[in-house]
């Protein structure tokens, strides 16, 4: 393997413990291993970029860290919890939130009813609650909605004003926000990003970054996964990336170094 040494940014320097901590991980689809063995460190408050050509294993590699896909093999460790066989639905509660590759909105809901599912790990709207603790269960909803207009706010002052419009009426920048609120309304330690980009013009991606990137700073310590093609948004935004080839990490470190590395070049060859 060709690996670079990982060029920590101020944040992870300053806390160098790690928060996610995958051992060994490997997806198996019958006789494709999807994942193979694969070791990924990523440090409190790094935006660590995850690139690969198609099919490498990207999206895969979110499936397993957030529940969807069992793995095989290996172990996942976030924030020092084993998480490996966590189902994907409690994963909030553990602090971990994800957006889709494919947009994920249920589009005749509100723009709030659709970030409220993101706080399912918060709200507690279990029976005891719709029975016996309707006022704190409303307080909890009131406190909610304040946090997701404030982070809507942050994110576009315009769309915060759309708080309770359908999300079909919005334009394809405002429902990537939406999704992206939606991830961080339950206040998560990381979150992964599959491709923000995606569907989205130049110009729209380089100002959802510098949004998504104001939110971190404005939320403290969050840590971010991306996967993109977009090289140079993963250039502008990460600290470091992780290369992955046929579900196998073939090269890390900081953009420039592995954009450089013969091994990814080879991997990329015939791609754009
Ligand atoms: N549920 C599944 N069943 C069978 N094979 C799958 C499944 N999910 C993914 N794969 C296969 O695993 C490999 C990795 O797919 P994955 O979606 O993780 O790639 P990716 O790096 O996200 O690609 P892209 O950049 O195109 O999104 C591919 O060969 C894909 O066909
Ligand atoms: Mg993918």
């Amino acid at each position: 393997m060709s690996a670079h040494q990982a060029q920590a940014n101020p944040a992870s320097a300053a806390s160098p413990a790690r928060l996610l901590e995958c051992r060994g991980l490997s997806v198996r689809f019958g006789g494709l291993m999807a994942l193979n063995e694969l070791d990924i460190d990523v440090g409190r408050g790094e935006v660590l970029g995850l690139i690969g050509p198609n099919g490498s294993g990207k999206t895969t590699f979110f499936n397993v860290v957030s529940g969807v896909y069992a793995a095989s093999a290996g172990s996942i460790r976030l924030d020092g919890v084993d998480i490996t066989r966590a189902q994907a639905q409690n994963l909030s509660a553990h602090g971990l939130a994800r957006t889709f590759q494919r947009s994920r909105l249920c589009l005749p809901l509100s723009v709030f009813d659709n970030i409220a599912l993101g706080a399912q790990g918060r709200l507690d709207s279990g029976l005891w609650h719709n029975l016996f603790r309707r006022k704190a269960f409303a307080t909890e909803a009131r406190t909610m909605a304040a946090e997701a207009r404030e982070l809507l706010h942050v994110f576009s002052p315009t769309l915060a004003d759309k708080l309770f419009e359908p999300a079909i009426s919005l334009g394809m920048i405002d429902r990537r926000r939406v999704e992206i609120c939606r991830a961080l309304v339950g206040r998560p330690k990381l979150v992964l990003l599959d491709e923000p980009s995606a569907g989205m013009t130049h110009d729209e991606t380089d100002q959802l970054m510098d949004e998504i990137l104001g939110v971190r700073r404005s939320l403290g310590d969050l840590t971010i996964i991306i996967v993109e093609h977009e090289m140079g948004l993963i250039e502008r935004v990460t600290d470091r990336c992780v290369v992955l080839n046929y579900g196998k990490k073939i090269c890390e470190g900081r953009f420039r170094d592995v954009a450089a590395d013969p091994v990814v070049r080879e991997a990329y060859l015939g791609q754009s």
